[in-house]
């Protein structure tokens, strides 16, 4: 019971100020997710690109996508987070360079006014798997999409069957609300999008958590200095915890590309 507590208590700090800077030792300044601007790339190859482009990103967290966007695709960029540290660190970083045409605008998703037909871009990762539901959101999206505007969503899914109960008690503690990827691809389609495609990517993102854990050995003192022991055993056993959920299939990481349709 009091493991239980104290993961629960971990969650409750999952966004803190310490915790970012945590999660930036093991990711990479600017994010809070595994492999960095090159799985951007990766998971964006098959979206147009062009100079001007304009685009949201939706949970931007301390900002790695935001300003890899600006600067490599020369995207006009509105970053949204629910989290005032998140942005603070943002705003701070944008400060260094401002040149970069980038806004970051503090708010839910669920209830922060954004304009209509304004993105050719959505990009949203590892976001909606905190959110009891998505329709309003994605309704949303799709709203702020131009016709023909791309919406490429990277989260946590769960498996299609048979989940185990030691996942649902961990999805419990962790506040993730997973969907599956046929429930994800058929609501994208109840909401009007055209899918362009669905994608398990559990394999790929299990070889980058790998990595996390090759760099987090290489760096264990460091980490210890900072952080101490037991945050180093915890994000350790975290790690291949998710691995294992991911082998087990109780845990997926999946990619939807969908596209507001042209008029
Ligand atoms: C796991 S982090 C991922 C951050 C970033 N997308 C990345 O890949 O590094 C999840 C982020 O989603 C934000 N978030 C969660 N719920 C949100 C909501 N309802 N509206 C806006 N942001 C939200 C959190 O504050 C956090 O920064």
């Amino acid at each position: 019971m009091n493991t239980h507590q104290t993961s629960r208590d971990r969650e409750a700090q999952r966004f803190s100020k310490r915790n970012i800077f945590r999660a930036e030792l093991i990711y990479g300044q600017g994010f809070n997710s595994p492999g960095g601007t090159a799985a951007i790339d990766m998971l964006c190859k098959d979206v147009p690109k062009f100079p001007g482009m304009s685009i949201l990103d939706v949970g931007c967290g301390s900002g790695g996508a935001a300003f890899h966007f600006a600067r490599n695709y020369e995207a006009k960029v509105v970053g949204v987070d629910c989290v005032a540290e998140m942005l603070t660190l943002c705003r701070e970083r944008h400060q260094e360079q401002s040149h970069l045409p980038i806004e970051f605008q503090q708010g839910d998703i669920q209830t922060l006014p954004l304009d209509a037909n304004t993105f050719d871009l959505v990009w949203s990762r590892d976001v909606f798997m905190y959110l009891e539901d998505n329709e309003k959101s994605w309704r949303k999206i799709y709203n702020v999409l131009k016709p023909g505007g791309y919406f490429v969503y990277v989260d946590f899914f769960k498996g299609y069957s048979d989940i185990s109960q030691k996942f649902v008690d961990y999805m419990k503690i962790c506040n993730y609300y997973l969907q599956n990827l046929y429930e994800c691809d058929r609501l994208l389609r109840e909401l009007g999008y055209e899918v362009m495609r669905t994608v398990d990517i559990t394999a790929w993102i299990a070889d980058l958590y790998g990595d996390n854990l090759v760099e987090l050995a290489q760096n264990e003192a460091e980490f210890v200095r900072e952080y101490g022991r037991s945050d180093y055993d915890h994000i350790v056993s975290r790690w291949h915890g998710k691995i294992e959920y991911g082998r087990q299939k109780d845990l997926l990481h999946g990619l939807a590309i969908a596209r507001k349709p042209k008029e």
